[in-house]
């Protein structure tokens, strides 16, 4: 069936010619695509290192991991996972405390990430020097960090979280009487507090991704799709929070579009997700929570720019140069100062698991 505009390019012989340009110049883009993919495909397999990619980074190089043993997860699992796999040699694709975190819980391993430029804000939002001050401050206050945090951060903490299990290790925290200290997120922060009833001091810092997340264009997606669910990772602001279906981390989100009934979710979190979520519920509809339109500011626009910074070519390169400006290296003492508050956690999760 031919239409409108197809009768009119059928007689723009100028625009007809730039069309088949473009589509030809598409094409052979998703060509070299493909073919670098495989490059980059065998290239890891012969090297004998696991690529541990977060769920935000491009969807290549999430299937890239997916087809070469590796792991697509939240920041927790690809802690565990780096830690207990055999292979000697790491690729984190994700940001810089992901790549940290696995270096120091495998001290004997050598981890390199695409890019060791791929920070995070409130990695960004916590220097340490200000952060031990916080804590000389407060010496009776068990310190409760996220481990989007720097090492040296860590390294002054007692316990490490990720999303996925702050709310847990707080409660037993609390049960156990202590006051604590959080950093860096706030939203987070207030959440756990919210759940816990925990007697939490809060460090201010917030990610520049979810903050964006508002509710001044929800209303009218909501009224679009009245059936859809709301997803909402816990780094978002309150008001989000207390309108979603479900709250968790990366990996808890997925389990919640799988597990819940609605034929379509508004998903609040990096739109990087929507690869696995995708794959896990292939005849649902997901929708971009809103960063843009009334109110919205949309400057990271749902998308992670140092998650972003993960590319395939920069796979590529380091397939073929192993680089040591890639490579991850923390200074030993502050290493195994850090490892105590990771490792508490991992245990943690395994008493959970067991
Ligand atoms: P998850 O632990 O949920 O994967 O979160 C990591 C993160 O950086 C979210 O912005
Ligand atoms: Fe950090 Fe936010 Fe990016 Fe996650 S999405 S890595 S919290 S800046």
């Amino acid at each position: 069936m031919t239409t409108e505009l197809d009768d009119y390019i059928a007689t723009r012989a100028d625009v007809r010619a730039y069309l088949d340009r473009a589509l030809s110049d598409a094409e052979s883009h998703s060509q070299q695509e493909a073919a670098l993919f495989e490059t980059v495909k065998d290239k890891l397999i012969q090297s004998g290192a696991r690529l541990v990619a977060h769920y935000y980074v491009d969807s290549e190089i999430q299937r890239l991991a997916e087809e070469t043993g590796g792991l697509v997860s939240d920041s927790l699992e690809m802690a565990r996972f780096g830690a207990s796999d055999p292979a000697e040699t790491l690729i984190v694709a994700g940001v810089s405390f992901m790549g940290e975190t696995a270096k120091i819980l495998s001290p004997e391993k050598r981890v390199y990430m695409p890019t060791l430029e791929a920070t995070c804000s409130l990695d960004l939002g916590c220097p340490a020097d200000k952060f031990h001050e916080f804590c000389d401050a407060h010496p009776d206050h068990t310190v409760v960090v996220y481990a989007n945090t720097s090492a040296a951060v860590k390294a002054r903490a007692d316990w490490v979280v990720t999303s996925s299990i702050a709310v847990d290790v707080v409660e037993s925290l609390t049960a156990q009487g202590q006051s604590l200290i959080w950093a860096p997120d706030r939203y987070l922060g207030r959440y756990i507090q919210k759940r816990t009833g925990a007697e939490m001091l809060l460090w201010d810092s917030a990610c520049v991704v979810h903050e964006e997340f508002r509710l001044n264009d929800l209303d009218a997606l909501q009224s679009m799709y009245p059936d859809a669910g709301l997803l909402v990772h816990p780094e978002s602001p309150e008001e989000m929070i207390d309108r979603a279906d479900a709250v968790g981390s990366t990996s808890q989100l997925i389990d919640a579009a799988e597990r819940l009934p609605n034929p379509s979710f508004i998903v609040a979190t990096d739109r990087g997700i929507f690869y696995k979520m995708q794959q896990r519920v292939p005849s649902k509809r997901l929708i971009e929570a809103p960063t843009r339109g009334a109110g919205g500011t949309c400057q990271s626009c749902a998308h992670c720019p140092w998650m972003a910074m993960n590319r395939l070519s920069g796979i590529n390169h380091l397939l073929d140069h192993w680089s040591q400006k890639s490579e991850i290296v923390i200074d030993p003492a502050l290493a195994e100062a850090a490892m105590k508050p990771l490792t508490r956690m991992l245990e943690f999760k395994a008493s959970q698991s067991a």
